[in-house]
């Protein structure tokens, strides 16, 4: 594996795969990697001859400054462990490299960020995401570029924008990978003392709840975020959000007549963490292959 830090480097490392007509896959990282981040390596290097990771902590999609000067960073063990996934590049640029003196262009994607996070954190967030992986993008020219269901509104924000701008890659979303107590792993997990993070598994308990609800034949939005509330409430973990939405567009739903995605986001001690769950039309569980479903903007499969 090879570690660059200038855009230079990455077009001269990639000038050759290209030549060969070889596959290049994506994974852009903050670093601070667990199983979620080698999951989405892994199934680049499954289908990909070329396998790119980046690896930049972005401060423009950071609301908090606290937030940013916290955020976990140890590039030498990720390197190890994105060498280990047999990774063929890692591009860790400089924040000067990527927001050079004068930078002045951000990429805003209107509608969906008004919901959830875009709420919570601001548009701002969202803006900063979408600067970063269209510049990204641009850099790498990837055929295919990987995310995780875990952040799923930005997941829906990328496939956006990549449709909307015509930017020539096909994204995959992966599914979330969970502690065995179903916690979805995240870098910030790491900041949760012994206390916090055994009440941090009430997130997913609730979002099984809502599910069970459905199951059940609960059809009522408001009955099944209660039932899911309680979760939460019994671990003494106050939500900043909890609501069932369309997977397609955020909207909250007013009834439960198809497939519904619960979200979540809540602090634990100082820690933010977010998490949601696709609930399928029959209630039933999605296995971990199908979690990972936000659609694809109308048009987009025919595209690419
Ligand atoms: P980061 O939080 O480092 O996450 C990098 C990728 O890993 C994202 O696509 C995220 O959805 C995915 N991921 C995180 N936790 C996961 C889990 N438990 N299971 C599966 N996938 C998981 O998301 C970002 O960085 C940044 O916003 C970025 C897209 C790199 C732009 O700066």
């Amino acid at each position: 594996m090879r570690l660059v830090r200038t855009i230079a480097e990455v077009r001269a490392a990639l000038a050759e795969p290209r030549r060969a007509d070889e596959q290049i896959g994506l994974v852009p990282t903050m670093g601070a990697f667990h199983e979620g981040h080698l999951s989405l390596m892994r199934q680049a290097r499954a289908q990909c001859d070329h396998v790119v990771v980046s690896l930049f902590v972005n401060p423009s999609q950071f609301n908090e400054s606290s937030d940013l000067s916290a955020y976990p960073r140890d590039e030498a063990c990720d390197a190890a462990l994105a060498a280990e996934e047999g990774v063929d590049l890692l591009f860790a640029p400089t924040v000067e490299e990527l927001y050079p003196a004068g930078f002045a262009t951000t990429v805003s994607v209107a509608g969906l960020t008004d919901e959830l996070e875009g709420v919570h954190r601001g548009r701002a967030h969202f803006a900063g995401v979408a600067t970063i992986v269209t510049k990204l993008l641009n850099i790498v020219a990837p055929h295919v570029a990987y995310f995780g269901q875990k952040d799923a509104q930005q997941a829906l924000v990328i496939k956006r924008f990549v449709h909307d701008l015509d930017i020539p890659t096909r994204i995959e979303i992966c599914p979330t990978v969970r502690e065995p107590d179903g916690l979805a792993m995240s870098s910030r997990n790491a900041r949760l003392d012994a206390e916090q993070r055994g009440r941090a598994t009430a997130l997913y308990r609730a979002l099984r709840s809502a599910e069970a609800a459905v199951a059940a034949g609960e059809r009522d939005p408001a009955a099944v975020q209660a039932r899911a509330r309680a979760e939460l409430d019994g671990a003494s973990v106050e939500p900043e959000y909890l609501e069932l939405v369309s997977a397609q567009t955020l909207a909250p739903v007013t009834a439960i007549d198809g497939e519904v995605l619960a979200v979540l986001a809540a602090r634990v001690g100082n820690t933010r963490l977010i998490d949601n769950h696709l609930i399928a039309k029959n209630g039933r569980r999605h296995d971990a292959a199908d979690d990972a479903q936000v659609e694809d903007p109308p048009g987009d499969r025919d595209r690419l």
